[in-house]
């Protein structure tokens, strides 16, 4: 089974609109009339959606995505910004369930299963996020993490509908720290999760679906991360601000 790796850049609160148009220019010479052997996505914020969509959406090599979604079509949510709304503007992506929602907006196994159900209602691909913290790693509980965030958060999603699944494993100590897991650990997590894939959805499910490492991926480790059996791309964070170390990892992880 060969699965189309795919890179993504999770900009977090980062980049306004100018800024995005800055990244945006500095790409498009690179990403333009090239056809790459992966996907590329790009997550900016909220509002620097419709200026990357201006700049970037009809470049073929390159998708769109938001980081959250609202589970619901429309109505009294203040604050939220539903599926359909992300659709209007080129947006073919949706990072849910990453860590720092789960850990500083207090997001719920059962609340991010909600959002990928609907963001799957309207053809926006979930890349869902897993992982664990150092604390449950060093508790000897990272199955059981993983467990339950991938048997809840896909919970009642169609065999189908996973097609359209990423999903990101991060484990929460690597993010933004400098220290990524070692390939073996990275793969080790991978295996397991596909192999949680495979007893929920079963195996031709779990060969097809990708799963992302992220964590502090830099161009230096991408290609010895991107070498093992069961990592498909990356979800990049730090090392994706700029557009030469996004490229570069791209680059690397897939030489
Ligand atoms: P860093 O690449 O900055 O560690 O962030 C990873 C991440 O959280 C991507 O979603």
């Amino acid at each position: 089974m060969t699965r189309k790796p795919i890179f993504a850049a999770n900009w977090k609160m980062n980049k306004g609109a100018s800024e995005t148009e800055d990244f945006a220019k500095a790409i498009l010479p690179k990403v333009q009339h090239h056809t790459f052997p992966c996907d590329i996505v790009i997550a900016p914020p909220f509002t620097s959606i419709p200026k990357a969509a201006e700049l970037l959406g009809n470049v073929s090599s390159v998708a769109l995505a938001a980081q959250n979604c609202s589970q619901f079509d429309s109505g009294a949510y203040t604050g939220e910004v539903s599926p359909m709304m992300l659709k209007e503007f080129f947006v073919h992506y949706v990072i849910l369930g990453h860590s720092e929602r789960r850990a500083i907006y207090g997001e719920s196994d059962e609340f991010i299963n909600a959002k990928v159900l609907k963001a799957l209602e309207v053809n926006l691909r979930p890349i869902f996020c897993i992982g664990e913290t150092l604390e449950e790693r060093e508790a000897g509980k990272l199955e059981e993490v993983l467990r339950r965030q991938v048997t809840v958060g896909l919970k009642d999603v169609s065999e189908e509908g996973l097609g359209d699944v990423v999903i990101a494993y991060e484990p929460v100590w690597a993010i933004g720290t400098g220290v990524t897991a070692t390939a073996e650990q990275a793969q080790e997590a991978h295996a397991f999760v596909r192999s949680l894939i495979a007893e929920q959805f079963g195996g031709e499910a779990a060969a097809k679906i990708r799963i992302q490492y992220g964590g502090s991926v830099k161009p230096g480790n991408a290609r010895e991360l991107m070498a093992c059996p069961d990592i498909d791309g990356a979800l990049i964070g730090g090392a994706a601000l700029e557009p030469a170390s996004f490229l570069e990892i791209i680059e690397n992880g897939t030489a």
